[in-house]
């Protein structure tokens, strides 16, 4: 196996980091990705830092028992807490993640310099999104706004339009982003793309949404072209690991993906 048919190792605390296969998918692919979702944790949204940090290092040492050419932090909650810890203990692998991608997209799109940050508990607690959009754009003001009924109803199938506890939900989360100006919010979860629709809806047409799961791919493919690392194969192969429940997993997978997987669901003790 060369270098470039290497996999792109992508980890979640569950099924949410599919959006972010799924646009990894549809910028690249010809990548052969091996997935791990720690579904017998999930949610990490709700957890201490040190919880997740230790969460996240044992997922990060499953996928590098495979041939990997990168791994892709593809939580925000994992990446908030977790990305320097990865970053120094895999350090001859490249680390990617959603914070950073979304956070830059935002910097750059924003005129009047506020930005909306939606996400969970502890992505809006770690202060990550602050820290990295104003590494972009000193001047900004970034708005975060915990939103910690939206990953139980996504994850309930109440994600879709005309859904009048989810629109009701959202319409209070959002109505007072809104309100304070933004011109930019960023979707710094990985469930909330399922809910773009209504949310674009309710922000109107002067906010611009950023999915975290689109950036993060747009970024990883440019990051892979810059080390020569994309592959060129006309056939890619997509392995997925869960932590509990596959077959929950594969049931729920084609809301998260838009279509299947493209490969097999295995259960696995990590541990071992
Ligand atoms: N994947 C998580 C995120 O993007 C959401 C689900 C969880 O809380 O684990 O923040």
């Amino acid at each position: 196996m060369t270098e470039k048919e290497k996999f792109i190792g992508v980890f979640d605390s569950g099924i949410g980091g599919l959006t972010v296969v799924k646009s990894i998918v549809e910028t690249m692919p010809n990548e052969n990705i091996i997935y791990f979702g720690d579904t017998a944790h999930v949610p990490y949204g709700t957890r201490s830092k040190e919880q997740i940090i230790e969460y996240v290092l044992s997922d990060v040492k499953f996928l590098s028992r495979f041939n990997i050419k990168a791994i892709v932090i593809a939580c925000n909650t994992a990446d908030s807490a977790a990305r320097d810890k990865v970053e120094e203990k895999y350090s001859n692998i490249p680390v990617y993640g959603v914070v950073s991608p979304a956070s830059k997209k935002a910097a750059e799109l924003t005129k009047n310099k506020k930005i909306g940050v939606i996400a969970t508990n502890a992505t809006v607690n770690s202060g990550a999104y602050e820290k990295t959009i104003r590494s972009f754009n000193p001047n900004a003001q970034v708005i975060s706004l915990a939103c910690p009924l939206l990953v139980p109803l996504v994850e309930e199938g109440r994600f879709k339009k005309g859904d009048q506890v989810i629109e009701e939900v959202l319409r209070e989360y959002l109505t007072p982003l809104k309100e304070q100006g933004i011109d930019t919010l960023v979707l710094g979860c990985t469930h909330y793309p399922l809910l773009y629709d209504i949310i674009t809806e309710i922000m109107g047409t002067k906010v611009t949404v950023i999915s975290s799961s689109i950036a993060a791919a747009e970024e990883l493919k440019k990051g892979l072209d810059e080390r020569n690392l994309l592959s060129e194969l006309s056939q890619s192969e997509r392995k997925y690991f869960v932590s509990d429940n596959a077959e929950d997993f594969e049931k729920h997978a084609l809301i998260f993906m838009g279509n299947a997987l493209g490969g097999t669901v295995e259960q696995v003790d990590i541990e071992e």
